[in-house]
């Protein structure tokens, strides 16, 4: 099948890799296709609102290293269920499918690259369902989609964090304090496993295994007993203590916002690990350092990859699903399959054998 007029959009929270992607398809859409492409802004609202700008191979030239996306994005803005303030500031739902799909006829595309995390690929299904023809490329730095083994972004923010890991090593060790370093993972704990792992963390926190704040200071006192009176901890921003919660933090949640911001778990170890020993503790949060600037050379490849196939799929017709890696493939996985689990780290996972069998503790 041919297709004359694509479009393509990001949504969700960015991360690294967004704009190779998007190179990706633009290129591959016009080189192979002599198509033209549709860069629709702000997630799904540019698809609502009519928002929109035509991408060329000049165009997207130089934004294979920059961070972010070109097109903007956004986590709010569901077509089929859009929440804004009226005029007594009160919020109100909107069903704005219908004013989405009329768009997307106007703009006479032939089918919607749908580049985002769970939540968007799931609206792209029901666009689908809809009659929309659509291709889904997952993206998440958290890793934790089902159906792909890694998703682009994941891997800088492993790099952003094993980097900052590497400089608490040394300041840790000079003043002999321990010191925290709270990574993004919502629910699952793949960024702080591997990051961990990479920047050498004596104790890694991830949300899947819930931890006991007495082993934690176990292993900093067998440290300290063993000549080590220092200890760099990784842990990951939705991990709780066995029979905890998870923290969140009601300064940066707004009333429009459907999940709740998750920060402050590094500081709760800080408070308590400090009240339990002698030694000082100092805690760093990385945040959306995470998410943003340049990506690093797997991601970039991975996205292009990633593109390239979705324009290739796009051609064949293979609406309805979304492009996925199958180390070393790319494969086509159907979005009606994808029933919105997370993808956590499992306890039989390699990675965590390999974290144990070399002395991490994982607080458990
Ligand atoms: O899902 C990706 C993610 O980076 C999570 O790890 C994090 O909790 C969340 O997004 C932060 O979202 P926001 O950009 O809305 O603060």
């Amino acid at each position: 099948m041919a297709f004359k007029r694509v479009g393509v959009m990001t949504g969700g929270g960015d991360c690294s890799g967004l704009n190779a992607v998007i190179r990706g398809i633009t290129r591959a859409a016009i080189i192979q296709h002599g198509a033209s492409v549709i860069g629709i802004e702000d997630g799904y609202d540019g698809l609502i609102f009519d928002r929109h700008q035509e991408l060329t191979v000049r165009s997207t030239r130089d934004i294979l290293p920059w961070g972010g996306t070109i097109l903007g994005t956004t986590n709010k803005g569901n077509p089929f269920e859009y929440k804004e303030f009226d005029e007594s500031g009160q919020i109100v739902t909107h069903d704005y499918s219908k004013k989405a799909i009329k768009n997307f006829q106007r703009l006479m595309l032939d089918c919607l690259f749908v580049i985002g995390g769970d939540g968007t690929l799931q609206i792209a299904h029901q666009l689908n369902e809809l009659g929309v023809p659509v291709m889904g490329i997952p993206k998440t730095i958290d890793n934790d989609l089902e159906g792909t083994d890694y998703t682009f972004g994941f891997q800088t923010a492993v790099q952003v964090a094993s980097d900052a890991l590497d400089r608490l090593q040394t300041t840790g060790r000079s003043h002999q304090r321990i010191m925290i370093l709270e990574v993004m993972g919502r629910t699952a704990g793949w960024i702080a496993l591997e990051a961990g792992i990479a920047g050498g963390a004596h104790i890694i926190l991830i949300p899947e295994i819930p931890y006991q704040l007495d082993k934690i200071l176990d292993k900093i006192k067998v440290r300290e007993a063993g000549g080590s009176p220092f200890s760099v901890i990784v842990v990951a921003e939705g991990a709780r203590e066995v029979d905890g919660e998870m923290i969140t933090s009601e300064a940066a949640t707004t009333r429009l916002q459907a999940v709740a911001q998750l920060g402050g778990v590094g500081d709760y170890l800080a408070r308590n690990i400090s009240r339990r020993t002698d030694l000082e503790v100092r805690c760093t949060v990385l945040g959306h350092t995470q998410r943003g600037g340049t990506p690093n050379s797997f991601d970039r490849i991975l996205g292009t990859r990633l593109g390239a196939f979705a324009v290739q799929a796009a051609a064949e017709g293979k609406f309805g699903n979304m492009v996925a890696l199958r180390t070393p493939n790319l494969e086509l996985v159907s979005l009606a399959t994808l029933s919105g689990k997370v993808r956590h780290v499992p306890d039989s996972s390699q990675l965590i054998q390999c974290a144990e069998a070399i002395g991490i503790s994982l607080g458990r």
